[in-house]
């Protein structure tokens, strides 16, 4: 989704900007721009529909002079993705340019008010008020003596932000201050970076990575001055602050390749070394039965707890329902999975003794945040302490707002995700998942030590066994992806634990090879989606060894029954001959198999996407953090 880099400092700002840019283009977007202002006051703002490759080439053409500038990537909400709807916008009279990342609400009337004042608008972005309000306000103050400086812009977007409804983030700059940035954030999530001769400010870590390690994350509703002098960070109530930077640590926050063709492949192949390092972390040797599993979590964090909702939206709800399946079926805690924009305008009546799990790889996701808000607001408003918040995060990056909202978190360790598509995170989900189910049914009992054990070693075996599959299906399903070509639709089935597998293959399909693909659970095939079926549209099947082996068989010869081309992801043996293309997983407990059968999943997606020559890592239309409700 969109993208800020801003930065003041000693150096020409606008290859740096781009830097700063190419490092937010995993986000997905599709238009950008930069604003700099130089020494004499020069404002030159250069924008351009479509790649930054597109915006580079301007920039290198007609020069962007200038050591303080504010850059964008856009992800268009309001008017289509085109020059004049790129970021940034500025005034009439070119004086102020603003980025915003964030929708504001209720621009419509802030619009029609200055348009009766004699603004004129020359997109159709909400962000265009930012800019008239700040430099309307900005002549009143002029015009009643007070002195151009930066401190005067930092006070004029104070007096302006309480207008703006909505979630933002933004970056200011003046032509009459040209050392002077200010931001500003309120729920979209914005980091200060503290350089070396230069501050900067970006709306997620890869932008401010080649340029620092020390960052200062904004929290919600602050506002910041950046000159060169330094940074003045001030709260909703205009108030300074004073808070010690954080160190940015591990090498992941820059985005690298590893000579893999596509981020996403890279991050299918880095898979095993993530369960190694979940492995290392979560099962080491010396645990208890009472404890068989290492988390970050007190004993009084499990005390009482009745029931578990999760709140999630996309790739993270798959995981989220296997999660309940472990929590209910192996841990014996009923639990429930919602959409996170759902549950945020009807969420259930109030149950006591709740623990709410927000599931949020990014931890940005601007409806799972707003959910677990609402949730914690009117459990806080019951009065009942059984009915008080309990909260947990699950989340890969420990620096976002998440992090900052809930009294735990679970990192899922999985290092920087680039691919628009999930999927080492989504591993990751999933084995957090598995220890907090061990965890739960160790201090619920509801399941013998010796069960739990067997369940850990299992997952000990599980990164030498993820290497052997990954390899083997990123061959297989290369070798098989000629044949969707030209193939429309695809389902996807599978039962019990892995139903939310079949969800998961599905969506990956048509997130990056906009193949339309319908997960069910292969029992509902019969209620409506057999009367797709036909010899062009093939079906996916995950079929293991355990409680609905025979069952899901059964589904898939009705699937064959309609000419279907029916692809098993199964173990090899004669229950499965009846598949046309066997993508091979071992024999496993039924109760890990998702951690496999997602693996042929994620790179049937892929090698299809590939070979149509898609944009693997930044499909279109969609964004990796969605900071918009
Ligand atoms: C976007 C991404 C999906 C992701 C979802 C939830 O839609 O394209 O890949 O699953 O957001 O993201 P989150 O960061 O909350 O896990």
């Amino acid at each position: 989704m969109c993208g800020i880099v801003a930065l003041v400092g000693s150096r020409e700002a606008a290859f740096q900007l781009l830097d700063g840019l190419r490092q937010l283009e995993y986000r997905g977007y599709d238009s950008a721009g930069i604003a700099t202002v130089d020494a004499s006051g020069r404002i030159t703002c250069l924008k351009t529909e479509g790649k930054l490759i597109n915006l580079t080439a301007r920039v290198d053409e007609q020069g962007a002079p200038g050591r303080c500038g504010i850059g964008h990537t856009r992800w268009a909400t309001h008017g289509k993705p085109e020059e004049r709807n790129a970021h940034p916008h500025c005034s009439v009279d070119g004086a102020v340019a603003v980025v915003q990342n964030g929708i504001i609400e209720n621009y419509r009337n802030l619009r029609e008010t200055l348009q009766a004042n004699g603004a004129v608008f020359l997109s159709e972005t909400d962000t265009e008020v930012i800019p008239h309000l700040i430099s309307a306000e900005l002549s009143r103050w002029l015009a009643s003596g007070e002195t151009a400086s930066g401190t005067l812009l930092l006070q004029v977007v104070q007096t302006v932000l309480p207008q703006l409804q909505g979630a933002y983030a933004l970056a200011v700059i003046w032509k009459q201050a040209p050392g002077a940035l200010v931001v500003a954030r309120k729920i979209a999530p914005l980091l200060i970076g503290l350089g070396e001769g230069e501050f900067l400010c970006a709306s997620d870590t890869p932008a401010l990575a080649s340029f620092t390690r020390t960052i200062l994350p904004m929290e919600d509703g602050e506002v910041a001055l950046l000159s060169p002098l330094g940074v003045e960070l001030y709260n909703t109530q205009g108030e300074r602050q004073q808070r010690m930077p954080t160190l940015l640590t591990g090498a992941d926050h820059v985005a690298d390749k590893r000579g893999f063709r596509h981020f996403m492949l890279k991050e299918i192949h880095e898979q095993p070394e993530i369960a190694e390092l979940w492995v290392t972390r979560h099962l080491p040797q010396g645990l208890t039965a009472q404890m068989p599993v290492a988390l970050p979590l007190e004993t009084s964090f499990y005390r009482d707890i009745e029931r578990v909702e999760i709140l999630a939206c996309g790739t993270s709800r798959h995981a989220a329902l296997v999660g309940a399946y472990l929590l209910e079926q192996f841990a014996g805690l009923p639990t429930t999975v919602y959409y996170a924009s759902e549950f945020r305008y009807a969420p259930p009546p109030l149950a006591p003794n709740t623990l709410t799990i927000g599931v949020t790889q990014s931890g940005e996701t601007a409806d799972t945040l707003a959910a677990l808000t609402m949730e914690a607001k009117r459990r806080r408003a019951h009065g009942d302490p059984a009915y008080a918040p309990r909260q947990l995060g699950v989340t890969n990056r420990p620096e976002s707002s998440l992090s900052r909202q809930m009294p735990h978190i679970l990192d899922i360790g999985a290092g920087i995700e680039i691919g628009v598509a999930a999927t080492k995170t989504f591993l990751g989900q999933l084995l957090t998942f598995y220890g907090l189910a061990m965890a739960f049914a160790a201090k619920r009992s509801s399941r013998s030590a010796d069960e739990i054990s067997a369940l850990a070693d299992e997952l000990r075996k599980l990164p030498e066994q993820l290497r052997a599959l990954v390899n083997l299906h990123d061959q297989r399903c290369a070798g098989l992806a000629h044949r969707f070509a030209a193939i429309q639709d695809v389902i996807f089935l599978g039962r019990g634990i892995n139903y939310p597998i079949a969800l998961e293959g599905a969506l990956k399909l048509k997130e990056i090879s906009y193949i339309h693909a319908e997960g069910y659970p292969a029992g509902e095939m019969k209620h409506g989606p057999i009367a797709l079926l036909d010899a062009h549209v093939p079906v996916v099947s995950i079929a293991v060894p355990g409680m609905v082996f025979e069952k899901v068989l059964s589904n898939a010869q009705e699937a064959k029954a309609r000419d279907a081309q029916l692809i098993g992801v199964a173990p090899e043996g004669p229950d499965t001959a009846l598949f046309d293309e066997l993508l091979p997983v071992p024999e496993m407990s039924e109760w890990i198999s998702p951690l496999f059968t997602v693996i042929p999943m994620q790179l049937l997606s892929y090698h299809i996407a590939a070979h149509r020559g898609l944009d693997v890592d930044q499909p279109r239309n969609l964004a990796k953090s969605v900071t918009v409700e």
